[in-house]
């Protein structure tokens, strides 16, 4: 029931359930269509009229004006999926609704929300297990190169996904560390030239112009100083405002400024740099006794790019003038500026044992290049994940399929009513083939029922390739397990969440939807 109460109105009990839920529903509704090979793409339309077409669950409801309480939550799935992992976003949306769903028809029959929480949370725990269990640990080459294609299957990138994949397996080779932290593969956008141009740059590069003129436009084998600070007076006008009253009083700090500066672009030199690059900016002394001597000089650096910089090149962010060492300075083959008329970059690349890189992705117009951008990143954050975990299953629906049949098996084994809770749980999972069944113009009953006949001896999926049910694995349809943990576990988190929810209260100025 809705009621006013004071400030607030309130939306009490199972109204509340099944408006959450309706909500859960329809957000699953929405991206399910744009899921697996065949999955359509959306397009976007901001409100200054910017288009965007995209196939990425994430970036369709990040873009959406999202305002129901409950549909916040569902959004936030995919966000912390995007964040861990950079895909399995759809996957994630539609479980929960799908969860939600099912547990509606369990309210209907008088089941007890907790009951059915608890359910849930347990076989969430046991699909955990399970993949586990079903999990294969070699990572080679090949199959990180399949994990990076199976990922951006039915994206924009399709065409070029052979080149594309084999960047990010030679961006992990070019890393090779332990566990690799994600985004320490960047990509850069360039438009103007066609994808098969995209490059892996064993460094980084930077959407930046070197800060003067008559600098060198190319150092080879540079001396690289990074810094977060600038070689710069911080706020003249505000010190000369305050400290100073008469002409000569002007001139002599401005001559004492200028000495400052002298001294901070003295010390840069002492260590033997020919290169530096800071987070902040340049006094124009400064930038011009370092064009004097053929110094490089960029200024406003990003953080980011400063992080990977000093991965790149093995250098250290200094923070203050007098701390810089020669030991500080960064490594790398060659700088070079490259300037067309759509763009300015420049490359630090050829670094001895980068640990960051980059690849740069080239497309002829921005729409395409953001969408190429958004599969590549799905295709990284895949890659990562499968080479830090040493963990991957089948994709094509057949985890889920697995999954669905142990965890009716594992149903059996419970009493009472929470048996009806893990049994819808698993009938949910079958909503990830069913969908990628009927996105391919496939009668999903025919598909689901032919996976669940060959399943006996191992997990299968659908090979929408071929259009066969057959060991995906072999196929080379291959995810890393994280996908499938996290998109389980963060949509049974959130459907606990909103059948938990049995009051909502909203403040008078919330907004109306
Ligand atoms: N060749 C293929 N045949 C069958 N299924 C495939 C194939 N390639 C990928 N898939 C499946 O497609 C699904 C992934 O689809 P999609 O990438 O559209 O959604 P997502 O990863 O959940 O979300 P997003 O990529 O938008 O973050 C996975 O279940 C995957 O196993
Ligand atoms: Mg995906």
């Amino acid at each position: 029931m809705v009621e006013k109460v004071g400030e607030y109105t309130q939306t009490t009990g199972v109204v509340a359930k099944v408006q959450n839920i309706q909500v859960a529903k329809e957000m699953a509704n929405i991206v399910k269509t744009t899921l697996g090979p065949k999955g359509m793409d959306k397009m976007l339309i901001d409100q200054q009229g910017k288009i965007i077409i995209t196939n990425d669950g994430f970036t369709i409801l990040d873009e959406m004006d999202i305002t129901h309480p409950a549909a916040r939550m569902i959004a936030e799935i995919s966000k912390t999926q995007e964040a861990e992992i950079g895909d399995g976003t759809t996957t994630a949306v539609m479980l929960a609704g799908r969860l939600l769903e099912n547990a509606e028809s369990l309210i209907n029959k008088r089941v007890h929300p907790t009951i059915i929480c608890k359910g849930y949370s347990n076989a969430a725990e046991e699909a955990n297990r399970i993949i586990k269990e079903l999990s294969t640990s070699e990572v080679s080459n090949d199959i990180l190169k399949n994990i990076a294609m199976t990922s951006m299957t039915g994206k924009a990138a399709e065409g070029s996904r052979d080149l594309l994949a084999d960047l990010v397996v030679s961006a992990v080779n070019k890393i090779k560390e332990d566990s690799i932290e994600q985004g320490r593969i960047k990509i850069q956008k360039v438009t103007g030239s066609t994808i098969d141009k995209s490059e892996l740059v064993e460094g980084v590069v930077l959407e930046q112009i070197i800060s003067h003129e008559s600098m060198p436009r190319k150092i080879e084998n540079p001396r690289i100083a990074l810094l977060d600070i600038g070689l710069e007076i911080k706020n003249p006008e505000m010190e000369i405002i305050s400290n100073i009253s008469t002409p000569d009083q002007l001139e002599a700090f401005r001559s004492a400024e200028l000495d400052s500066i002298k001294r901070m672009v003295e010390k840069v030199l002492a260590t033997d740099a020919n290169v530096v690059l800071t987070q902040k900016g340049f006094d124009d002394l400064a930038l011009h006794q370092l064009a004097k001597v053929g110094v490089i000089a960029i200024k406003r650096i990003n953080k980011y790019d400063m992080d990977q910089l000093a991965r790149a090149t093995g250098g250290r962010v200094v923070s203050s003038i007098d701390e810089l060492k020669e030991e500080d300075l960064g490594k790398a083959g060659v700088i070079r500026e490259v300037k067309n008329k759509e763009s300015s970059l420049v490359y630090i690349e050829k670094c001895a044992d980068p640990k960051a890189v980059t690849i740069l992705v080239h497309s002829s117009t921005e729409h395409i290049v953001d969408e190429v951008a958004r599969a590549l990143t799905d295709g990284i954050g895949d890659v990562i994940a499968a080479y830090n975990d040493k963990a991957v299953v089948p994709g094509g629906g057949a985890v889920e399929m697995w999954l669905s049949n142990k965890l009716k098996a594992y149903a059996m084994t419970l009493n009472g009513r929470e048996q009806l809770a893990v049994e819808k749980f698993a009938e949910a999972l079958e909503f990830i083939p069913e969908t990628l069944a009927e996105n391919a113009g496939m009668d999903s009953i025919d598909v689901i029922t032919e996976i669940k006949q060959k399943q006996e001896s191992g997990p299968v999926g659908l090979n929408l390739f071929n259009g066969k049910v057959e060991d995906t694995f072999k196929a080379g349809i291959i995810e890393p397990s994280k996908i499938k943990t996290q998109a389980i576990n963060s949509a049974t988190e959130v459907a606990v969440m909103v059948l938990r929810i049995d009051d909502i209260l909203a403040s008078k100025n919330a907004p109306q939807n």
